[in-house]
């Protein structure tokens, strides 16, 4: 490819609505050593791309940029072939069809994209087409969580229909632990055919009088708050969520119960990408993890798909598909 080479993306210079992002012609990135260069086919628009286009909540801005966004591109999924090697690149070949996360960076609105070739970037397992291995974001969130789960323990996951939750079922299940997923009465079906031991429709009872009680609560989908959920809780419980809850509530008591040398009410911030990307790998190659795909929008039409996510009403993952 040559210097002057220029690639499709979509761009955004500053924070806003969906309608701030258009596509562009860009030039194509250059690996640097350790990089790798993808040619991304599939990524998504996820609750962090539009969280980060609309720089909510407002002390985003310290790490995404304070007056203007650093990017300009977002797009933190990725499922591509490795296209170029950077200098001192051993473990990938041109060709490979790999998937990961570029959460610091993003850039996966783009036909092509660098990451570091030690970054979090796995092997797609066979089988697995570029659209259906975007599933990434969704999936570490919810790891965030669940990883906490033991064999054994009982969770209960509020929005079990959204990418966290559909995530954090299976994820969940993977640990052996015993899940009972809340969701919309459109979402029955799924959340039983993700694994869920016990299933209710929140739209038909009041979860949180149900006279059970769990080792984890998780509100997969901020739309509770650990106040309400406290008959739900065993004695040494979690109660985590996605969301600052309420008044910022979650975020509060979190500092509160961190004073007090404990953890029952928890934001948890994902971590370690790069080892959990490699572990989503291997659950995917097992059986043991699927993608919940909601619907697909080519490049050109990424600012329709960010208003479809903005709506909350996605089922699972939103695909932007870069044939
Ligand atoms: N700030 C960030 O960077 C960031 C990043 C990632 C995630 N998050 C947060 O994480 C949460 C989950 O993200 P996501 O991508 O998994 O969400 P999502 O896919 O947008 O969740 C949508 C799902 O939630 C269900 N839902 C809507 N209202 C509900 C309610 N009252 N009770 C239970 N379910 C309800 C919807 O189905 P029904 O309406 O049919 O029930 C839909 O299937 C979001 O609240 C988001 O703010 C934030």
């Amino acid at each position: 490819m040559t210097d002057k080479a220029t690639m499709k993306a979509i761009v955004f210079d500053r924070y806003g609505p969906p309608e701030n992002l258009s596509l562009a012609e860009v030039p194509v990135p250059s690996p640097s050593a350790g990089e790798i260069r993808i040619r991304v086919h599939a990524s998504t628009v996820n609750r962090t791309d539009t969280a980060t286009l609309r720089a909510h909540p407002f002390f985003a801005r310290a790490m995404t940029g304070l007056l203007r966004p650093k990017m300009h591109t977002l797009g933190v999924d990725f499922a591509s072939e490795v296209d170029a090697l950077g200098d001192g690149v051993t473990e990938f070949q041109p060709g490979d069809r790999v998937f990961g996360l570029s959460p610091e960076t993003f850039g996966a609105h783009a036909e092509y994209l660098c990451v570091p070739a030690a970054g979090a970037i796995a092997r797609i397992p066979a089988g697995i087409e570029f659209a259906e291995a975007v599933v990434g974001e969704g999936a570490w969130y919810a790891n965030s969580t669940t990883k906490q789960l033991r064999a054994g323990q009982s969770c209960l996951i509020y929005g079990a229909s959204g990418a966290i939750g559909t995530a954090a079922v299976q994820l969940a299940k993977a640990a052996g632990a015993e899940v009972t997923a809340v969701v919309g009465t459109r979402h029955l079906d799924l959340a039983e055919r993700l694994g869920a031991d016990r299933v209710i429709d929140y739209q038909q009872q009041d979860f949180t009088a149900i006279g059970e009680t769990f080792d984890l609560v998780f509100d997969a989908v901020g739309k509770t708050s650990s106040f309400a959920c406290r008959q739900l809780l065993k004695e040494n419980a979690l109660f985590c969520a996605t969301d600052l809850g309420p008044f910022w509530s979650n975020l509060i008591l979190e500092g509160w119960f961190r004073l007090t040398g404990s953890r029952r009410v928890q934001l948890p911030f994902p971590e370690d990408a790069p080892g959990f990307v490699r572990d989503l790998s291997g659950l995917m190659a097992d059986g043991l993890f699927d993608g919940v795909f909601d619907r697909s929008y080519p490049l050109e039409e990424t600012v329709e798909a960010f208003r479809y996510v903005e709506t909350g009403q996605k089922t699972g993952i939103v695909v932007i598909e870069i044939p």
